[in-house]
């Protein structure tokens, strides 16, 4: 069986193929397999309506079942902000950098131990039979009070994670993947898939 995994971007792709690797009746196909599949618009107000808008959408352009994921970061204090704004968190045109300097700036009268967020990733499946399906991963952590580190993207230079007092910046890409927000979802995702695929089978 084909599943067109809605994602451009190569890192997220490879992170797919290999948490999926033992699913060997799935095919995983992307966005580039296709001639002019539209980028879907996020602007639901929750990761989940995000990732299930995509899903639907590129399920219903190709027939195929759809996987769709959308990410962010919440922020306890600052009432689960930026969450769904996390990418444009700083206005539209900042960088990743321009972004953790915005929100160092926001958190700087809050004091260690009151800085508490999470890394989210919401991940949508939708099936040619109508089933829908969400799935989501957390990582738990707090926000440090500069950047450090230089691996991976976005926040993770600001995150630091609890117990090695680290930022998810100062750790191999391999480590994160076995921690992060996504790969959890992403294991969510494929247990479900394995289930439909036993229940199909009998
Ligand atoms: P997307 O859903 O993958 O497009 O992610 C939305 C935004 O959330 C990104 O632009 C990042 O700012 C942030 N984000 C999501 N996942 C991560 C991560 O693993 N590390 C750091 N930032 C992340």
């Amino acid at each position: 069986m084909k599943l067109l995994a809605a994602t451009r971007n190569r890192g997220k792709q490879r992170e797919i193929r290999e948490k999926f690797s033992s699913l060997r009746e799935i095919e995983i196909v992307t966005p580039d397999d296709f001639d002019g599949l539209p980028d879907v618009v996020e602007d639901g107000a929750t990761f989940e309506e995000n990732a299930l808008k995509k899903a639907r959408e590129l399920a219903r352009l190709t027939g195929l079942p759809a996987m769709a994921d959308d990410s962010g970061l919440e922020v306890d204090a600052l009432d689960g902000e930026p969450g769904v704004f996390s990418a444009r968190y700083a206005g539209e045109g900042a960088s990743d950098f321009d972004r953790n300097v915005f929100l160092l700036e926001k958190m700087k009268n809050i004091p260690p131990g009151k800085r508490s967020a999470r890394f989210v990733c919401v991940i949508a499946i939708v099936l040619p039979d109508g089933v829908e399906k969400t799935v989501r991963g957390t990582c738990e952590g707090e926000i440090a009070m500069k950047a450090r580190g230089a691996h991976g993207f976005g926040y993770d230079p600001i995150f630091l994670l609890p117990d090695s007092g680290k930022t998810m910046a100062e750790i191999p890409l391999e480590e994160k993947n076995l921690l992060s927000h996504r790969a959890r979802a992403l294991e969510m995702a494929a247990d479900f898939l394995r289930e439909r695929i036993q229940k199909d089978g009998r």
